[in-house]
């Protein structure tokens, strides 16, 4: 519309243009506009009044949209004012305004300034439109954009760590090889304690590493129906040694009846260690002693499965507790912690649709509850995925280590040569069958990625052509191991370590195999 005095409006367009401007879900203003100080009002109409919260009996000169004191920066109005006198005109000029209750509010301006006469002050006709709504929106999914990039920037993060950490297994492997032998040997005090301190910190490496990867391990998981509690008592039966020598006292209240949860049991595991050994150390720190508690429980009304570990140990300071779930944050020495143990176990539990979560009054202990909705069904937990090895010993049987890494090779075809096996090598999966096939073997160590057949085509031909070996071989994998390569395992029944595995653990499991004495579970 135009206040120009050029046109003169007929008496019906006058009144039509009058209801127009009661009735329009538009704010519309008629005024002047100084460069400072107060415009004076022609007429405001009833939105405009409601967008800025006036009564809508208020008087029109009250409503001046355009004043200083409406701006919410002064440094917007200038350029407003500016752009106006410069142009005549502004079209969808974003502007933040204040309410009479002081409330910001994000408006469209669309004015046109009407040439003023000589003397008088510029006219404005302007029509306004309160955006703020729209604004939110858009802000949310700026947010939610930004938090996406951030997700595939964690993402592509997450899989190069994966692969650096997978890469580092092998070397890992060899130097834990190769020092867990040397230290077997009588060396002098000097050879003695360097092999001792590269044995310790290539375990904190391999630690650093198997977190890393777990961290990484996003969709490579095996789900089933597991009964937390007996999981619960597997866990604590790994620790119970080292708890019974630490003069720890462990005290169980699991609920019976528990629900099952649909879980990855060997992720799941790594939570409960990792609680537990955070719990153990903990204790230990101050008072050389210290009683665990784990309680489980079932909360009906969100059908939750909660499990708590108590621990009475000094509990975490208020300072620290914001810290304890970020990577890397620890309170250990270098030698003790990664500071990667909650930050993992939180990831797995979230994971799994619960929840970790901590309460602690500094000096009277700590407790970490585990949360984990409650899956249908009623199906038996799958057996854990690394069979129980019992101590045998068993030696000069012949051994084909299939491995393709040169300096692995090297390091675990002398130790087993060294704990009385008879090795032969093979770089790939072909080697190792032709190997195979042309004499008896009580064992093969066969690691599941190789050059020209795999570990899992390998296992095919052999139990095609020498069935009586295929139940004699022991798995080696690296890295995250997938669903299928899981399933693959457990059907096989073959025992299977993950790298950078403990030479003493290889040493168990390739007697129980090679006498014939391994079942799998
Ligand atoms: N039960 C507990 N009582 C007291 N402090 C705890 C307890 N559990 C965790 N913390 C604190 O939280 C920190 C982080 O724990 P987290 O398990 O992530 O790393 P860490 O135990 O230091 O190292 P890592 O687990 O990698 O060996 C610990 O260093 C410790 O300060
Ligand atoms: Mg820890």
């Amino acid at each position: 519309m135009s206040l120009s005095a050029a046109r003169h409006p007929s008496a019906e367009l006058c009144s039509a243009l009058a209801g127009l401007f009661e009735t329009a879900h538009e704010g519309i203003y008629l005024g002047t506009l100084p460069y400072h100080g107060e415009g004076a009002t022609l007429g405001a109409n009833p939105h405009l009044k409601l967008m800025f919260g006036f009564p809508p009996e208020v008087d029109d000169h009250e409503v001046r949209p355009f004043d200083e004191e409406r701006f919410v920066d002064p440094q917007a109005r200038r350029g407003f004012v500016e752009r106006l006198l410069r142009d005549g005109a502004v079209t969808d000029f974003l502007l933040r305004l204040r309410r009479i209750d002081d409330k910001p509010i994000w408006v469209e301006v669309n004015a046109h300034l009407a040439a003023p006469g000589h003397g008088e002050p510029a006219r404005i006709g302007a029509l306004l439109r309160d955006v703020s709504e729209r604004r939110k929106v858009e802000d949310q999914g700026r947010g939610q954009y930004h938090e996406l990039m951030q997700y595939e920037k964690l993402a592509a993060l997450g899989q190069t760590v994966s692969g650096v950490a997978h890469e580092l297994n092998n070397p890992l492997a060899t130097i834990l090889t190769w020092s867990e032998r040397l230290a077997g040997r009588s060396l002098d005090a000097l050879a003695g304690r360097g092999i001792s301190i590269i044995l310790g910190e290539s375990e904190r490496a391999a630690k650093i590493v198997r977190n890393l990867l777990t961290f990484s391990r996003k969709h490579h998981t095996t789900r089933g129906m597991v009964d937390l509690n007996q999981l619960v008592r597997e866990t604590l039966s790994l620790r119970a040694y080292d708890q019974r020598v630490s003069n720890i006292n462990t005290m169980d209240a699991l609920a019976t009846g528990l629900p099952q949860v649909f879980a990855d049991a060997h992720q799941l595991k790594q939570v409960l260690l990792n609680l537990l050994i955070n719990a153990e150390q903990a204790m230990l720190s101050t008072s050389g002693r210290g009683t665990l508690i784990l309680r489980s429980w079932h909360e009906a009304a969100d059908d939750c499965v909660v499990l708590e570990i108590n621990d009475d140990g000094p509990g975490i300071p208020d300072d620290v507790r914001p810290r304890i779930f970020d990577p890397f944050f620890t309170t250990k020495s270098a030698e003790t912690g990664t500071g990667l143990g909650l930050t993992v176990a939180g990831r797995i539990v979230e994971d799994h649709g619960g929840q970790l979560r901590m309460e602690s009054t500094p000096g009277h202990g700590a407790s970490f509850f585990v949360r984990l909705p409650a899956g249908t069904g009623r199906a038996r937990p799958k057996p854990s995925s690394v069979a129980p090895v019992r101590p045998v010993v068993g030696r000069g049987a012949a051994v084909l280590l299939v491995e393709n890494e040169p300096a692995l090779a090297e390091a675990v075809s002398d130790a087993l040569t060294d704990a009385g096996f008879l090795v032969d090598r093979a770089a790939d999966g072909r080697t190792a069958l032709e190997r195979a096939g042309s004499r008896t073997y009580d064992l093969v160590v066969c690691d599941l990625k190789m050059p020209r057949l795999d570990g899992q085509a390998f296992h095919r031909a052999v139990a095609d052509t020498i069935p009586g070996l295929s139940r004699r071989i022991v798995f080696v994998t690296s890295g995250v191991v997938a669903a299928d390569t899981e399933a693959f395992l457990e059907e096989s029944g073959c025992p299977w370590l993950r790298k950078p595995y403990r030479l003493a653990d290889l040493l168990r499991v390739a007697r129980e195999v090679s006498s014939g004495r391994f079942t799998a579970s």
